[in-house]
């Protein structure tokens, strides 16, 4: 089979398209062809090496201190069962499935094994393969904060980029909780943002929202717009700023509670079969969708890479790797 190597950390160009061995289900894993993949913020943030501040050395602990340790990126996947394992119960040859591979990776090859037990479903009816792919990173995260922020409905919440992976994602599932939405975002996105179900969009180009009179239950910061110390001035009592592009500085941050029992939330995102099986049947029943800015070729793996790395794209980027 064939698969994307980041062999080095640097710009697309360091990726390269290699042979490498079909992979073999052992017992309780099963084989699945993959027809589409996505490139997203942390794909890009690996194989740039691109961690957030004070996170450069854990960053390279983790993954790889001169390369990436998974040189195959990808943390999410839609395709087909080809083969199990043994004693694998809970699918089948000839499923259509998708999947969270997260942090583990290795989504930029033709095929992959994957514990039957672990972030992989069958996609419902009515959910194609390109949006089955885009389902998971962002949702799964939106999902993840909205639980350890405790949104509930009837809440006001300011989503500081609404058109990102996660951003989109925290708009749809924050208002399917009955949270009320303002969301910030640039001119050009507004009409998205508000196609989402935000209530109110604000560019934040044109409006400081540093300034804005009103003030929130939950400021959910997808792109590391803000800091605590103003979040603070924007949050009720007992109001909680969920820094999801938060560096060591808000990690650390998040161990203690501010004024009027106000908090700061960090740290990485879950990565639970639960929450990916909740994303399908919210697609399923059109509740959420993620947008999906540019479907590239296989062939084109370097320019997904080169869409992420703008820190511009709509949604999610997708890549078609079978038809
Ligand atoms: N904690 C975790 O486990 C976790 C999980 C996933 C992602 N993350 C982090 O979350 C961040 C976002 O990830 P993502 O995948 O959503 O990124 P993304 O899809 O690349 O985000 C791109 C979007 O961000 C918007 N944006 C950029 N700067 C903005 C600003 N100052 N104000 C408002 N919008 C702005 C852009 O809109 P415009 O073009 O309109 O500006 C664009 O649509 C990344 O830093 C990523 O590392 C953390």
């Amino acid at each position: 089979m064939k698969a994307w190597f980041a062999r080095r950390y640097g710009g697309p160009e360091v990726l390269r398209l290699e042979e490498a061995p079909k992979p073999v289900p052992k017992p309780g894993e099963i084989l699945v062809k993959v027809h589409a993949t996505t490139v997203n913020s942390g794909d890009r943030r690996i194989r740039a090496c691109d961690f957030p501040p004070g996170m450069k050395t854990l960053g390279r602990l983790a993954l790889g201190w001169n390369r990436p340790r998974q040189p195959i990126l990808g943390t999410e996947l839609a395709g087909v069962v080809e083969a199990i394992g043994q004693g694998v119960t809970k699918f089948s040859p000839g499923e259509a499935v998708y999947a969270f591979p997260g942090g583990k990776m290795g989504a930029h090859a033709e095929y992959v094994v994957l514990k039957q037990d672990g972030p992989v479903a069958v996609i419902p009816q009515g959910v194609d393969m390109q949006t089955a792919a885009a389902l998971c990173f962002g949702g799964s995260t939106a999902l993840t904060y909205l639980r350890r922020g405790g949104v509930e409905a009837g809440q006001s919440m300011l989503v500081l980029g609404g058109s990102g992976a996660v951003g989109s994602a925290m708009v749809q599932l924050g208002k399917l909780k009955g949270a009320e939405i303002t969301a910030t975002t640039s001119a050009g996105n507004l009409d998205l943002v508000r196609s989402l179900g935000a209530d109110t969009v604000i560019d934040y180009h044109s409006t400081d929202v540093s300034g804005l009179a009103e003030r929130f239950d939950v400021i959910a910061d997808t792109v590391g717009a803000m800091d605590f110390a103003t979040a603070q001035k924007l949050l009720r009592p007992n109001g909680r700023y969920l820094a999801i592009a938060g560096a060591m500085k808000e990690m650390l941050g998040s161990l203690r509670k501010g004024p009027e029992g106000k908090r700061m939330i960090a740290g990485p995102a879950d990565e639970r079969l639960e929450d990916i099986v909740e994303l399908g049947r919210l697609a399923a029943s059109a509740h959420y969708r993620p947008p999906i800015d540019q479907i590239y070729d296989w062939a084109d793996m370097p320019a997904a890479h080169a869409q992420a790395d703008t820190g511009r794209k709509r949604g999610s980027v997708v890549v078609q790797v079978a038809q």
